[in-house]
């Protein structure tokens, strides 16, 4: 017994490519399901400038292989120096659909982010007048903050002055891992919406610390507890607009990520739709799915939603899914959601 479901093509609102052989290896993964992605910025160096995003965009563009399409919505990576012109012009031109913004030392390539907030004071401001997204990654980096409360305390010292200081700016809170990141976003008007990982929607911090640890589900922000995650379920399958899918798939080599002091990052883009469905349909929820995966995004962002569809099929067998996607730096491994998955995309 199959069943289908044809949905609008997706995009993925938060994604990491990287650059050259790892770029060439993952991109196709993304590309085959999704028809854009917002592109992280967070490459060494990091994509500063318009030119630098604009460079790292043909990039992308030349990676793509024969036959695929796919539109890298490129970000610029916020910095202390950052030029409000500068954003203003990759902005005007087209080109950029976002600025992420770091707390310096949060997470993976983030030694160029931001210390002192009131440093970007400027290029906010010029971002609430232009309409340009900031895109933040909502950790503080107090060394007296435990780790699993960065987030939350993120909301309270940084995100919430912010945005009260500069009225109009448009915020996607990404990847949220709380509780109290959804609830602040349903408190807050249609300027701020929300990214949520698939992974986020499948494990909390016993996958990764109960039983052995398990360096492939140790990303950032860390997945926290059940609760939390029960609370990211329901927003997501709310058909709440202020949620959507933002993979945050980051590809590191296995080599990478089992190491003494590994890397943070889950890899989800082989097989995050049918992950979705099967999320969905377990909360009976299926017919959230398209909002979430295909039209809050596009809305949040004015874009269009894409033209075209796939569809989506549960098949009666479990689907095997490759376990690891091969680059010229060493295998990395796709993220095993630990049970059996039926759906897939025909
Ligand atoms: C991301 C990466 O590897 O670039 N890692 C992660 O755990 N999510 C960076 C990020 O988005 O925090
Ligand atoms: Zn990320």
């Amino acid at each position: 017994m199959t069943q289908e479901l044809r949905i609008t093509r997706p995009d993925d609102w938060h994604l990491h490519l990287r650059d050259g052989d790892m770029l060439r290896a993952v991109l196709p993964e993304t590309a085959r399901h999704f028809g854009r992605a917002i592109i992280m910025p967070n490459l060494v160096p990091p994509v500063v400038t318009g030119a630098q995003a604009a460079a790292y965009r043909d990039r992308i563009l030349a990676a793509l292989p024969e036959g695929m399409t796919f539109e890298p919505l490129m970000t610029l990576y916020l910095t202390e120096d950052t030029d409000p012109e500068d954003v203003a012009a990759a902005h005007a031109a087209g080109l950029v659909k976002a600025v992420k913004l770091y707390p310096a030392g949060a997470t993976t390539n983030s030694q160029s982010g931001v210390r002192d907030f009131d440093k970007v004071r400027p290029v906010l401001e010029k971002m609430a007048e232009i309409g340009l997204t900031l895109c933040t990654h909502g950790e503080v980096t107090d060394h007296a903050i435990d780790i699993f409360d960065r987030e939350a305390v993120f909301i309270d010292r940084v995100l919430d002055p912010i945005r009260r200081a500069t009225p109009g700016l448009r915020v996607v809170m990404e990847h949220i891992t709380t509780r109290n990141a959804a609830d602040y976003v349903r408190s807050q008007d249609r300027d701020l919406g929300a990214t949520i990982t698939t992974h986020h929607l499948i494990i909390n911090r016993n996958h990764i610390l109960a039983g052995g640890i398990k360096p492939h589900y140790y990303c950032l922000p860390v997945a926290k507890r059940e609760e939390h995650r029960i609370a990211l379920r329901q927003a997501a399958t709310s058909g709440d607009a202020r949620f959507f899918i933002g993979t945050d798939s980051a590809p590191h080599t296995d080599a990478n990520k089992l190491l003494p002091c590994g890397c943070a990052g889950c890899f989800t883009a082989t097989n995050t739709m049918a992950l979705l469905a099967h999320v969905f349909e377990e909360d009976g929820a299926l017919d959230k799915l398209e909002g979430f995966a295909c039209k809050h995004g596009p809305a949040f962002y004015r874009l269009p939603e894409n033209q075209d569809q796939i569809t989506l099929v549960k098949q009666a067998e479990p689907v095997i899914f490759p376990e690891k996607i091969d680059t010229k730096d060493g295998p990395v491994t796709v993220f095993d959601p630990g049970f059996a998955v039926h759906w897939t995309v025909a």
